[in-house]
């Protein structure tokens, strides 16, 4: 959760929901590890004095962990941090561990035993991926007797249904096996996520096209049999923006802000990014930017190809920022060093960075093969940065394709995932991008949008309701 921990989207999410939710009056109590990584320094934390000690045990390990609790920056909300240094100070968030689904697991118990030891008894759990999906089926059962959680409703979040938590059956700690799924155990193994979606109240995906997407065997990744026969129950919402951190009339780590009608601001930081970046550039020449983790889910294999016949074809300057896969980082290494004055490739992870990313570009591009929501589309419209998206998932529900004709659209909107799709895509902005008024229209329209957590939020309290009528 954002700000205290962050490796994409989730973090955003949460941190947000958990911020609106409790601003509109509802008694909501975040769970988290207590990663090493968190800044303590800056965040003023307690002990719980009666969550001290507590254990669990899982298959033949006794775990034993203790409660910080602490203030959410920028918000009155109470967080929880789950301290078992045997578990989560590792050097990074998720690991590939072979204990890795115990880690959360524990994370998962300990929201239970807290809410036991506090006498709080939730009208909802909110569980979120692969990592908590248990949570469901844990109140169903070994939670089930305890009669504070009688008018507990479960939902599970799907942020990404590429990462299912599939464990050998064996490392599971022992206990009874008949709600679990009998094929997957006859075949030695256990997918976490599909007991979320099988004994969930209601699940939650994170836009309506990904919803409709996660029922077919393409995006389904196997799991579209249990998400088509609980369709009842499967609802997508779409993520919001925090725009109290996302908003160039106000950003932090930019030193000009800008409105709609400041786009002459906007240009002065990309001289400034420009520069720093060393980066050289014409009259007009426009900048990409990318800031990404670098998997496969956000088509980057497309770009293998299609960017050195853009560069080759077009002038334009990229600037990429993320990390991940050992070939991808090459790639754009690579790239780098063969167009030293016009692309930028910068290893890592920036906030900073990426929010002078989205200040200063004129367009940011997102090839995704899938994309259940997508965050940095709709941070890019509020920027005046012209998203170039493939129509998939949350991209398709945030981004219109721009018809000049009309001047209607927010983006440009490709549809195939193949390069020739992207190809036209990325030139098709570019020549919008020659015709001054054309353009200024495309921008001025992104940035009247609104995706704010506000009214998103709102959506998540109707569905919350509905559940515990
Ligand atoms: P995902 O969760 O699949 O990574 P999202 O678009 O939902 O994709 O969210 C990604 C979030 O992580 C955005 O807030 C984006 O700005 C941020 N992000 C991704 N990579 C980096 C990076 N290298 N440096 C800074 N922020 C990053
Ligand atoms: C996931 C998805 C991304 C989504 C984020 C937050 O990581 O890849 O599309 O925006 O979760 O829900």
């Amino acid at each position: 959760m954002a700000p205290l921990a962050k490796a994409g989207g989730l973090a955003d999410v949460a941190g947000a929901l958990v911020k609106y939710l409790h601003a509109d009056g509802h008694d909501i109590r975040l769970f988290m590890p207590a990663y090493a990584s968190i800044p303590y320094a800056r965040l003023q934390y307690y002990p719980v004095e009666f969550l001290q000690n507590l254990s669990v045990q899982l298959g033949t390990t006794q775990y034993v962990f203790s409660v910080l609790t602490a203030r959410l920056p920028g918000s009155e909300a109470f967080v929880y941090l789950i301290d078992c240094p045997a578990c989560f100070h590792r050097p990074a968030l998720y690991t590939s561990d072979a204990d890795e689904h115990l880690r959360f697991l524990l994370l998962t118990h300990a929201a239970f035993i807290c809410c036991q030891r506090m006498g709080f008894a939730p009208d909802i759990m909110h569980f979120n991926d692969w990592h908590t999906a248990m949570g469901p089926l844990l109140r169903q059962t070994m939670y089930a007797w305890d009669g504070l959680f009688q008018y507990t409703r479960t939902v599970l979040t799907v942020h990404n249904i590429g990462y299912q938590g599939v464990v050998s059956a064996e490392v599971l700690p022992s206990g009874p096996t008949a709600l679990l799924h009998q094929e997957d155990l006859r075949a030695g193994r256990i997918n976490l996520l599909r007991h979320g979606v099988m004994y969930a109240d209601l699940i939650t995906t994170v836009s309506p096209s990904y919803a409709r997407e996660i029922r077919t065997p393409e995006y389904g990744l196997g799991l579209e049999g249990e998400l088509r026969a609980r369709a009842d129950h499967l609802v997508g919402i779409l993520n919001g923006v925090d725009y109290d951190d996302w908003d160039p009339r106000r950003d932090h780590f930019v030193p000009r802000h800008f409105g709609a009608n400041q786009l002459g601001v906007k240009a002065d930081l990309k001289d400034d990014f420009l520069k720093r970046l060393r980066l050289s550039a014409g009259q007009r020449t426009p900048l990409i930017g990318m800031v990404s983790r670098l998997a496969e889910q956000k088509g980057f294999d497309l770009l293998f190809t299609a960017l050195p016949r853009l560069l080759e074809a077009h002038n334009f300057n990229l600037v990429v920022l993320g990390s991940g896969e050992p070939r991808y980082e090459a790639f754009f290494h690579g790239l780098a060093l063969a167009h030293p004055t016009r692309v930028h490739f910068h290893r890592g992870y920036s906030d900073e960075l990426a929010h002078w990313i989205e200040a200063a570009s004129d367009m940011f591009l997102m090839p995704s093969r899938y994309e259940p929501c997508g965050l940095n589309q709709m941070y890019s419209l509020r920027y005046g940065t012209v998203p170039i998206v493939r129509r998939t998932g949350g991209l398709a529900d945030s981004v219109q394709h721009f018809d000049p004709a009309t001047g209607q659209g927010t983006g440009v909107v490709f549809n195939d995932y193949n390069v020739e799709a992207v190809i036209w895509a990325v030139s098709t902005a570019l020549d919008l991008y020659q015709n001054r008024g054309a353009w200024r229209r495309l921008v001025q329209n992104g940035m009247a949008c609104d995706f704010s957590w506000k009214r998103q939020v709102k959506l998540y309290l109707e569905q919350y309701q509905r559940l515990s009528l």
